[in-house]
């Protein structure tokens, strides 16, 4: 049953039977399966009708990807400007969905006046007034935030704290003042630390993983309230996932009494053949094993794509094809037709 059709039979019925849970309302189809979503690109959401008709018909969740970063939100210090982020959770509301927020610290999307910001009394001034005024706005309405975004280094082989205008007056220590922030705005919250590079069986991705383990294991002994760790797979499709490593490393992150998510799926594709039936059925494959990984050790609170079609994506901001061919990263083609990928996708969340 696809989500539209059930949400209007599950109205009919009456939704009083649904499982009360971190996603309450977003139309989860059964007890056991998990909501799916997509990140949300702000421009053909006010401009294109089938893009909105997919996200109603495919998604239970949405995240902008952009619109809650800084660069966006805070032109300048005294401005907070929610014109996208309250576009999308309007468009979620209507629909029955739920919004993630994405996202309170990272390096990248930082408006200038924010990189300026100097020493530990004024950057942690300014990161701890910023949680608190935007989980604040949409306390109780947005119930997930990518708290930390992108903690882990990634310009060598050993994997540390990533350089950023938080860690480099703060240290470390910028991850638990911005969960603390996040958990005194909103106690219901989500909490999650969300990362990539997680998945591949590459030496590079196994200090990741370790890395990662880590540093959950201190802000653990610190108390540091994070719930979840979000893996935002973005996953290389000329590398294989490590099943038998992701699900031990996710075992890891369960006895650490941490959830886990899926909150950036997509397929860089750039090194993949041409060939459109080859490249999505590998696609497709480095999808149902990353999921088929997680669901071996336990359910991730939700699973979502970065983008749904074809037609908006990033990745070839990054990673185009130098044969000139369009990338295809995502469940929907850029006509919204399913690709295999989705029929993966579909599976791995409704059999949990
Ligand atoms: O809004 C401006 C527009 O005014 C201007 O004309 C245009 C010209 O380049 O740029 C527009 O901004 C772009 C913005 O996306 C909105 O489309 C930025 O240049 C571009 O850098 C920005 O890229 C986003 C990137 O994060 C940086 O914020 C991507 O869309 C977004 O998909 C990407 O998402 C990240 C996640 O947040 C974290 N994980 C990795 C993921 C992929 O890189």
């Amino acid at each position: 049953m696809r989500r539209r059709d059930f949400v209007t039979a599950a109205g009919a019925a009456g939704l009083a039977l649904w499982t009360r849970g971190l996603f309450e309302g977003a139309a989860a189809e059964s007890h056991s399966s998990i909501p799916f979503g997509a990140a949300v690109n702000d421009g053909p959401l006010q401009t294109d009708a089938a893009y909105q008709k997919a996200l109603i018909e495919h998604c239970h969740l949405v995240v902008g990807e952009g619109g809650l970063k800084w660069a966006d939100l805070r032109p300048s210090p005294s401005q907070y400007v929610y014109d996208q982020p309250d576009r999308l959770i309007t468009f979620a509301e209507a629909n029955g969905m739920k919004m993630r927020g994405h996202t309170l610290a990272w390096y990248a999307a930082m408006p200038d006046w924010a990189l300026q910001l100097k020493g530990e009394a004024e950057t942690s001034r300014e990161l701890m007034t910023h949680i608190e005024t935007v989980v604040g706005r949409y306390k109780g309405r947005i119930p997930s935030w990518d708290v930390v975004n992108e903690a882990l280094s990634d310009d060598g082989p050993r994997v540390g704290l990533r350089e950023s205008v938080w860690s480099s007056s703060l240290g470390e220590y910028y991850i638990d003042l911005a969960f603390h922030t996040a958990r005194a705005a909103d106690p219901n919250a989500q909490l999650v630390i969300n990362d990539y590079g997680l998945e591949a069986a590459t030496a590079k991705s196994s200090a990741r993983r370790r890395a990662m383990l880590d540093l959950l294991r201190r802000l653990r002994d610190r108390d540091v309230p994070v719930q979840a760790l979000g893996f935002q797979a973005h996953l290389p499709g000329n590398e294989e996932i490590d099943k038998d490593e992701v699900s031990r490393f996710v075992s890891d992150v369960k006895d650490l009494g941490l959830d886990v998510l899926v909150t950036e799926l997509d397929v860089i594709d750039d090194q993949l053949p041409a060939d459109f039936k080859e490249r999505d059925a590998i696609a497709a494959k480095r999808v149902g094993a990353l999921l088929g990984a997680i669901l071996d050790v336990t359910r991730p609170t939700a699973v979502l794509t970065w983008g749904i079609t074809d037609r908006y994506t990033w990745v070839p901001i990054w990673y185009k094809r130098s044969d000139g061919y369009a990338n295809r990263p995502l469940p929907l083609d850029e006509n919204y037709r399913e690709k295999p990928m989705m029929r993966t996708i579909k599976q791995a969340v409704a059999g949990a």
